[in-house]
């Protein structure tokens, strides 16, 4: 991972192991399941436990009592897939004192590699694109028999509408909710339309009925994820548009938190803002990703906007809600980008000041447009100095940003305690800001009102305002 630090937060979270309630039935078969990668991949792990739950089989957070382990990957950059290839190769030394264990690779590298993560690298037994989880069961008895286990079939249909995803054992409070699957986007650099297929919008009312069965298990805030949710669309007699589904779901509970990721510069409607604004629950945040401030690297990038016309959707997102959370995603040194063009992308954060962002240096992935097209051309150390003014332009707008909240009060969410000390509690407002104020026996999905006293760049820290 590109060196990150402070308030510069990744958007690609590695190696966790999917945590459920052991169930202690020594017949059935355990699996282990790792995830890595976006938000996306951690909720289709969520699928995966589903399925295998339901085929009989029983999960464990131990690899070392597994019968099958599980690694759902991420594609998206280089180094993503080296992290990967390491965990495969410890999970490969286990097979000398456990024969019969089966390796399986799912998700976006299973897609990008098929039978060649099987046939030239032997590392795995099973290989299971992100459409084809349903077959997993199949597939693992396949394997047990000695057969190659592939299956990389992209669906233009599949949105495991029907599956109940099995939580992982987070904080009970916050859960996503996939609406739709796939990209037709198509940006240059990016590998997901290859791995991912199509873009599918699920049916609105199994959305709707996991956030209500969610908020009956307690949950108290629901993300919406989509690789670009402002194209979501359900046409089946009536149209259900992205901001319609908004709706539908911040209708159900005034306490249940909507959030939503990601949303396209290109494609985002004013009348998505102005159901934001409609309904208090859900929150004043938007990742609007900018990739780049020059007009001519997007042009490159295929992200159909422009400078210009980024600013623009800003200024609609400020008229309509003046103190919107926002962050963006950045890649530094994309095929041929200039000193110039570098500096349009400090512009940019300049002129947005942005509280947050993700950011990168171009990583080039194999068979995307720009690999075919363009020329890798700028030298890593470039990419890299570039990034490092970027993240550090972020943190200074960052520290701003979080500045002008002192003195202001919020209504917080909690989250759980906080990751320093065990007297204070951490949650969130409704711009995404993490807030830390003294614990008086709060519970996790419990509102507090909270009065910002001081602040880092990373986190705001408050008092809890006795009503
Ligand atoms: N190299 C570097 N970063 C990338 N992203 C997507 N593809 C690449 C790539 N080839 C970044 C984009 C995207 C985020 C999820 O990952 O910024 O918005
Ligand atoms: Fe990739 Fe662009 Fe689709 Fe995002 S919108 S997943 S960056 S192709």
């Amino acid at each position: 991972m590109e060196t990150l630090s402070g308030n510069v937060l990744q958007n690609e979270r590695q190696g966790e192991a999917y945590q459920a309630t052991d169930t202690s039935d020594i017949d059935k078969p355990k699996f282990y399941l790792e995830s890595y990668g976006c938000q996306m991949n951690f909720s289709d792990s969520e699928i995966v436990a589903s399925i295998l739950l339901e085929a009989g089989f029983e999960s464990t957070q131990a690899v070392e009592s597994a019968d099958l382990i599980l690694i759902n990957t991420c594609a998206i950059r280089d180094n993503a897939e080296q992290r990967v290839r390491k965990r495969l190769s410890l999970f490969n030394s286990y097979k000398k004192e456990k024969p019969g264990l089966l390796i399986g690779v799912l998700g976006c590298m299973a897609e990008r590699l098929k039978k060649k993560l099987l046939e030239e690298e032997q590392m795995v037994d099973l290989v299971v694109g992100p459409d084809a989880y349903r077959d997993l069961p199949k597939l693992v008895r396949q394997a047990e028999e000695g057969e190659k286990a592939v299956n990389v079939f992209l669906s233009r249909e599949e949105t495991y509408a029907d599956v109940s995803p099995v939580r992982m054992d987070g904080n009970g409070v916050s859960a996503f909710i996939s609406i739709m699957r796939g990209c037709d986007n198509m940006c240059s650099f990016c590998i997901v339309p290859f791995t991912r297929g199509r873009e599918r919008s699920r049916n609105p009312y199994t959305v709707v009925e996991e956030a209500r069965s969610l908020l009956t298990k307690g949950y108290r805030e629901v993300t919406l994820l989509g690789q670009n949710v402002d194209s979501y669309r359900w046409e089946n007699g009536e149209q259900v548009d992205f901001a319609d589904l908004l709706a539908m779901v911040a209708e159900l509970d005034p306490d249940m938190r909507i959030w939503f990721s990601t949303s396209h510069p290109k494609d985002i409607t004013e009348k998505v803002v102005h159901t934001m604004a409609r309904y208090p629950n859900i929150c004043n945040y938007i990742h609007f990703p900018a990739q780049s401030g020059s007009t001519d690297v997007l042009y490159r990038m295929n992200r159909n906007h422009s400078h210009e016309w980024y600013l623009d959707k800003i200024r609609m997102m400020k008229r309509i809600i003046p103190d919107i959370g926002l962050s963006s995603d950045i890649m530094t040194g994309f095929c041929g980008e200039t000193a110039e063009e570098h500096q349009e992308t400090l512009r940019l954060m300049d002129e947005v000041r942005f509280d947050m962002s993700f950011m990168f240096y171009y990583s080039e992935r194999p068979n995307t447009p720009a690999s075919k097209k363009m020329s890798d051309d700028v030298p890593l150390a470039t990419k890299k100095a570039r990034l490092q003014e970027v993240i550090q332009r972020q943190q200074q707008h960052s520290l701003e940003n979080n500045a002008r909240q002192v003195g202001k009060q919020f209504q917080v969410l909690v989250l759980g305690k906080a990751k320093k000390s065990n007297q204070q509690c951490k949650g969130r407002n409704t711009h995404n800001r993490m807030i830390v104020f003294d614990d008086q026996g709060f519970e996790p999905g419990q509102y507090v009102t909270v009065q910002v006293n001081d602040y880092t760049s990373a986190t705001l820290i408050g008092e809890p305002v006795n009503e």
